[in-house]
């Protein structure tokens, strides 16, 4: 898994890549990072369990202004068996002459057995030619030296005595790389942006991919000049079947394929003329009693046809482009390719000269700008429709044809009775079988199940 490391870090880790061990102030050299950025880069790594902070103390030893003193002129002794080396002198002149170190120099002397003291005069007798102290003293003169490079021995003989040590100690930090870090791969631009880091994944709030489809097609028809008219989800069964020449005794109707309202009746469906009409019209072609009592009955629509064939009858145009687009219900079991409830697009041509040609060019048209083009009629059947045809579309990924939009040209027996007398094209379709072929998706119920990571998934240009 490849890690995302702030800037400093890759500074940090690319310098201890050639040096290994380094401490704050040299990486900080070599980095030309600020002391502030080392502490805080250094701190990021060892919480990720990819730099190692040795701390160590070392004591540093100097010269104290005494000691300094007897590195000058020598130790307090030393000066005083350099006075004996000419011979023996009396102790008042030694005093005199060496002044507040007489005593440490002849106290020590004497302990030593370096000295005679039991006469007036003092002699000198044996000594070591480099006194107890002298080698650190030289050793050190004006310098300042790691503790572990002096004899302790000697040292301590100086360390006695008052003011003539300073040690100071020295807390160092060493920085390197763990095993895992050493395997690190940093990008080349080190110290640049760098453009392909992994960021966070932000979700921002998105319309659902059903809504985008629906706003395209929308979008679709009003581009090619149609205007929406919009319908009841409820609809008394004349208008959603008996004014499409759909006899009450037709399978859709059953309560297996429809939604109905319980109980609920419409009073007033239409005007008289109109159901006289429609109803005349069944008797006529049909050859059976028509119920006004089953036209009444309320249902969910089953499609958007009710709303098309109610806006034909109450405005009759000579001329027309319009469609309509939303729910519709059917009394279906669910499956992959089947909800109870789902979206429909439909749409209308009323003209003097419309026919079968137009519709297809219309269809090819709108699959067109929808993204498909590899399309087929074939010829169906509905009650309200001569002739009769549904596209098909070809689904590459599935390698096989779907039926999409029904259509046809409204039978004399739908467009007479309600006083439209110009040719009427009408087709229309499920929605959601268009998004599935945009999206890929072998499953309609996809659409509903809210599925955030699918939902997520999902590419905005499709
Ligand atoms: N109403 C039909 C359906 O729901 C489609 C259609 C509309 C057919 C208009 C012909 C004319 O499948």
């Amino acid at each position: 898994m490849s890690q995302v490391f702030h800037d400093i870090e890759k500074k940090i880790i690319a310098s201890l890549k050639d040096n290994p061990k380094q401490t704050p102030e040299i990486l900080e050299k070599n980095t030309k990072l600020s002391p502030d950025q080392i502490r805080r880069g250094i701190e990021w790594l060892k919480l990720k369990d990819l730099a190692i902070v040795d701390e160590s103390q070392t004591s540093m030893i100097s010269l104290d202004k005494n000691g300094i003193e007897s590195f000058q002129k020598g130790l307090p002794e030393r000066r005083l068996l350099n006075l004996l080396n000419d011979g023996p002198r009396k102790l008042s002149d030694l005093q005199k002459e060496l002044g507040p170190i007489f005593g440490p120099a002849i106290g020590l002397s004497r302990k030593n057995n370096w000295v005679d003291t039991s006469s007036d005069q003092i002699l000198l007798k044996n000594f070591p030619s480099e006194l107890p102290g002298e080698k650190t003293l030289k050793q050190i003169g004006n310098n300042k030296l790691p503790q572990e490079k002096i004899d302790k021995n000697d040292l301590l003989e100086l360390l006695k005595r008052p003011d003539f040590i300073i040690e100071h100690v020295i807390k160092t930090k060493e920085i390197s790389l763990t095993d895992s870090a050493k395997s690190i791969k940093l990008s080349e631009s080190s110290g640049e942006i760098d453009v392909e880091a992994k960021v966070p994944q932000v979700f921002v709030a998105r319309t659902h991919p059903l809504k985008d489809t629906i706003d395209e097609i929308r979008e679709i028809f009003v581009t090619l000049g149609f205007f929406e008219i919009i319908g009841n989800m409820t609809q008394s069964s004349f208008w959603n079947f008996d004014a499409l020449f759909t006899p009450q005794d037709h399978p859709a109707r059953e309560l297996q394929d429809t939604f109905y309202l319980s109980g609920i009746s419409a009073k007033k469906i239409a005007t008289p003329e109109q159901i006289r009409k429609v109803s005349e019209s069944h008797k006529k072609n049909w050859h059976y009693h028509w119920d006004i009592n089953e036209a009444r009955k309320m249902v969910l629509r089953t499609h958007t046809t009710c709303v098309t064939i109610k806006h034909l009858a109450e405005n009759k145009p000579d001329e027309a482009r319009v469609f309509s687009l939303g729910r519709v219900f059917r009394n279906e079991k669910v499956s992959y390719k089947h909800l109870v409830e789902f979206n429909q697009i439909e749409g209308v041509v009323v003209g003097k000269d419309a026919n079968l040609r137009n519709l297809m060019g219309i269809q090819r048209e709108f699959y067109k700008r929808i993204g498909i083009t590899k399309i087929k009629f074939w010829p169906t059947f509905f009650p309200y429709t001569e002739p009769s045809l549904q596209t098909m579309v070809y689904n590459e990924r599935l390698k096989k044809w779907v039926e999409l939009f029904g259509m046809g040209i409204f039978r004399p027996e739908v467009t007479k009775p309600l006083g439209i007398t110009k040719p009427v094209l009408a087709w229309g379709g499920g929605i959601e079988r268009i998004a599935m072929l945009k999206y890929g998706l072998d499953d309609v119920r996809e659409f509903y199940n809210n599925n955030l990571s699918w939902l997520r998934s999902v590419r905005k240009c499709q």
